[in-house]
This record gives C-alpha cells, structure tokens and sequence, in this order.
C-alpha cells in the first residue's frame, strides 16, 4: 500500500486527476465530502487530503510515503524529502514586488512583509541585503499599501492581484509549479512501486 497526501483545494483536485489517469483511483476522492482517508485496496492506493502548507510534513515524517506539494511551500518547509518529480501544474512565480513608485533605500533593511519567511530570507541573505521580514497569513498585498512593508514576497500568476492594487514585480525569484516528493525512507523499501508511480505519471503529465 502506498500512501498519499494532496492538498485541499484546486492543486489536489488537479493532482487526483492525474493521478486518476494513472489508473490510481479512490472514486469518492472526486466527490465534495469532510473525508479525509480514502483507500482503494485493489490499486494498493491510500490518499490523506491536507492543508496544502502541511504535506510536506506529512510525507518528512513518513505518515505519507509520497505527496504533493507546490515548489514554494516545499522550499518554505524545509522538509527533508525526496522531489521525484515536476508535475507541471499550479504554475506561478515567487516574486518580489513593491509600490509603482517604490525606490530601494539601499541604506537600511529592507522591510518584507510574507508569507514565505524561510524564502525571503534566503533570497535577500544571497542577494547581500539586510531585511526585517513581517511574516503575514494572506492579503500580503495590503502591507505596501498601507506603509507597513516596503516589498513583499508572493507568488504572482496572473498579475492581476497586483495591477489592481498599483504593485509592479521587482524582482523574480524562482517559477512555481507543483512536485511529487516522497519519503526518504519509504523510497528505499518501497522503490519498485513508486517508481512505476513516477513512470505512469511522467507519462500522462507529458500529454
Ligand atoms: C495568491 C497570492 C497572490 C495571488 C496571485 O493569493 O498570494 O495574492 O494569489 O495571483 P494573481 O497573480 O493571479 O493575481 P491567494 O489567492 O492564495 O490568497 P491570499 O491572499 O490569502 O494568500
């Protein structure tokens, strides 16, 4: 039996769908419902639905053997995986981005308003520049707005956010698409059959 954590929401019912395709079907899945296990014995298949921001977690410490996850909130984990695979979907970029008229003051630490903690520091501390990161929830836009940061660091997809709150992108980060990782050691002792997971889903992902 394999295990696998998706995340709720748009990216996991993308991931289900392909995952479907691979012949790895659990029918309720598809359904609306407050499950959160669903199992197929006969593909030898177990999906955990979480918190998009927690799968990571649940595949490092082994309660799933695989999972998916979107690079950004991989990177932000920290967790110690493998990425077997680049699925190619939920596609965005993680971006720096400021006021129409914001101006670097190179002079001080820059203040950063995210989500993305871990990230912002590390781009910044690669970059050689000092920053003071305010770490937000969600709306990260509104901060520059109202004076609180001077950037933030968020994942852009259409752009749309911040034209119509008069941001622009300043830098770009790194692009964003969502990974199939595994446990380390449930790779060992179960190769043969995440290999042929990672087959199957190369195939229909390069459809
Ligand atoms: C994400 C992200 C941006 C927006 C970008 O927010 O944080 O705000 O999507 O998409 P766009 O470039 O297509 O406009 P999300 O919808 O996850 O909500 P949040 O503000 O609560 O983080």
């Amino acid at each position: 039996m394999i295990s696998i954590a998706l995340p709720k929401g748009r990216l996991g019912n993308k991931a289900y769908k392909i995952l479907e395709e691979c012949g790895y079907t659990a029918g309720e899945l598809a359904e609306e419902s407050r499950k959160l296990v669903f199992e197929n014995e006969a593909c030898g298949v177990r999906y955990f639905l979480v918190k998009p921001s927690d799968v990571a977690i649940y595949v490092e410490y082994g309660a799933a053997d695989i999972g998916v996850v979107g690079k950004d909130v991989l990177l932000e984990s920290g967790a110690d995986v493998y990425e077997l695979l680049d699925l190619g979907i939920g596609r965005c970029r993680m971006c720096v981005a400021a006021r129409e008229d914001y101006v670097e003051d190179t002079g001080r630490a820059t203040v950063v308003a995210t989500k993305f903690p871990r990230v912002a520091r590390k781009y910044f501390m690669d970059t050689n520049r000092e920053i003071e990161v305010i770490k937000l929830y969600g709306s990260i836009e509104l901060a520059p707005i109202l004076g609180m940061s001077d950037v933030i660091v968020d994942l852009v997809e259409t752009g749309t956010t911040l034209k119509e709150n008069r941001l622009k992108v300043t830098e770009e980060i790194f692009p964003v698409s969502a990974r199939l990782i595994a446990n380390k050691a449930a790779y060992k002792f179960k190769e043969s059959e995440m290999r042929e997971i990672v087959r199957r889903m190369k195939e229909v992902t390069a459809k």
